[in-house]
């Protein structure tokens, strides 16, 4: 499967947006992953419903939504996306995923499930027919700037070892969280093929990001 760059906006320069999404349509980034937290879910408020619309009114890049917000079926039609867009919501934050699935597949979106550290690779068995991407944290949700947990490695192959298992080798393993040039490479080894890229590859004080997104994707052997 195609290997790709989702860039993490809350690491991006706040208070030049527009220049940065400029800056990464040049670095020809595959999608923008914007982190919606909600200080319940996760320990932290980010960014919100209105950005997300006024970011998808300015580019054509598809916009990758990771919601880590608790009861995430409330904002589903907050958002103006479409097809290409991706709207990721957490198994731990919904006791009716299931159906929210139903409801962003309903509005047009792609699906992404996403799952903490410590929630079980097998929680997503039977919520298969229903995602188009499965989100494997690799750190624990609402920060940026932190480091991988030791399991990243070992929960990405079981994930694939999963998917493979029940024919479900099509849907694709986004990573978040660390992820470094030299993370990447180890994930994406172990099968991870779209990668959310922060503080430690893509925004990187005094670096051009088309450079850093040239050194990431050799690193992870990117066709
Ligand atoms: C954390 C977010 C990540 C974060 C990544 O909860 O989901 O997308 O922005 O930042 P780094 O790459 O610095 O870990
Ligand atoms: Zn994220």
């Amino acid at each position: 499967m195609a290997k790709s760059i989702s860039a993490s906006i809350m690491c991006a320069d706040l208070l030049n947006l527009q220049a940065s999404i400029k800056q990464l349509e040049e670095a020809m980034v595959d999608y923008i992953h914007i982190d919606i937290m909600d200080g319940s879910f996760v320990p932290n408020i980010t960014l919100g419903f209105d950005l997300i619309n006024s970011i998808k009114a300015i580019t054509d890049i598809p916009l990758d939504v990771h919601l880590m917000v608790n009861d995430p079926a409330r904002f589903i039609e907050r958002m103006n996306l479409s097809e290409n867009d991706i709207i990721c919501v957490h198994y731990e934050s919904d006791i009716h995923i299931h159906r929210t699935l139903e409801s962003i597949r309903k509005k047009g979106c792609k699906t992404g499930l996403a799952i903490n550290p410590q929630t079980p690779v097998n929680a997503i068995e039977y919520l298969l027919e229903y995602i188009d991407m499965v989100l494997i944290m690799t750190v624990s949700p609402g920060f940026a700037g932190q480091k991988m947990f030791s399991g990243a490695q070992r929960k990405v192959l079981d994930t694939v070892k999963l998917l493979e298992n029940l024919g479900f080798n099509n849907i694709p393993i986004e990573v978040d969280g660390n992820i470094s040039n030299e993370n990447g490479k180890k994930l994406s080894k172990c099968g991870a093929d779209i990668f959310v890229l922060g503080t430690s590859s893509l925004f990187i004080k005094d670096k051009d990001m088309s450079l850093c997104a040239r050194e990431f994707r050799a690193e992870v052997d990117y066709v």
